[in-house]
């Protein structure tokens, strides 16, 4: 799809990649919907990008996400392109691991993104249809030690999207993932963290480290060809 004068709602829109992609929609022409916890940043960024629409919602709250569709629909009458982005990491073995965290985890990479989809299906069928792309990780791929709840949630969401693929095939919407390896962000500061990762084990399996940017490209490269799983490098196809 070309996203010129699209409606896209992108979660996580503060920072990071959802901050990259938001320019770069927006650059492209589309109307950009910017969607965190964090108003003032949002605001900040709106200011930079034509048509853009700034909805304050924890991603991580049922009703919020619910609310949050409704109110990008409101303004913009319609939305072509959901990018469920925002996202949590977790730092614990297994022994460690606190129930009460991975239930946030749980609650933001997956619950969300999952009612996100739910409210924008039956818009999107009205429609005749749209685009739904999840943000997963490559640690989904992989089994890295104290990451297991994290990879489980971006696994889970990963199957979830591959999953309504198949389902919404005759509605003519389409839903890709896309699997981030690591990338230059405020994401480590920002996970939940029970005890320190050992960084080392994992540098040796990952060659390099992209740029948001870089990463932003790969989400408009899922948007224009619908491919149902896009990895930010080849060497981590199975
Ligand atoms: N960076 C990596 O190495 C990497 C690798 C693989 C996958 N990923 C995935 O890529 C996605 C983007 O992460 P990033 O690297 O750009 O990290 P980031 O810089 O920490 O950005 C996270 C974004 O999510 C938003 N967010 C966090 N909690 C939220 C909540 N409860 N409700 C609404 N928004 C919330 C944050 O905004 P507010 O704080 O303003 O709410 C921020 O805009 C995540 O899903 C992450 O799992 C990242």
């Amino acid at each position: 799809m070309d996203v010129k004068d699209k409606i896209v709602i992108v979660t996580g829109a503060s920072s990071g990649i959802g901050l990259a992609l938001s320019k770069m929609l927006s650059e492209n022409g589309a109307k950009v919907a910017l969607v965190s916890r964090s108003q003032e940043k949002l605001n900040n960024i709106s200011k930079n990008l034509k048509n853009s629409f700034v909805v304050v919602a924890d991603m991580s709250k049922e009703d919020e996400v619910r609310q949050m569709v409704k109110k990008v629909f409101d303004h913009y009458g319609s939305i072509d392109i959901l990018v469920n982005n925002a996202g949590v990491g977790y730092y614990a073995s297994i022994e460690d691991t606190k129930i009460e965290n991975l239930k946030k985890v749980f609650d933001l990479n997956v619950v969300g993104p999952l009612v996100a989809m739910q409210s924008v299906i039956p818009i999107m069928k009205k429609q005749g249809g749209g685009i739904i792309i999840n943000i997963s990780s490559g640690t989904a791929l992989m089994y890295i030690p104290n990451m297991s709840v994290y990879s489980s949630s971006k696994r889970a969401l990963g199957g979830i999207s591959l999953t309504a693929n198949e389902e919404l095939k005759n509605h003519n919407i389409k839903v890709s993932v896309v699997y981030p390896t690591i990338t230059n962000t405020n994401f480590l500061q920002n996970a939940i963290k029970e005890q320190h990762m050992n960084l080392s084990n994992r540098n040796s399996q990952i060659p390099e480290v992209d740029s948001a940017e870089y990463v932003a490209e790969k989400v408009l490269y899922a948007i224009k060809t619908s491919e149902s799983e896009i990895f930010a490098h080849d060497y981590m196809k199975r």
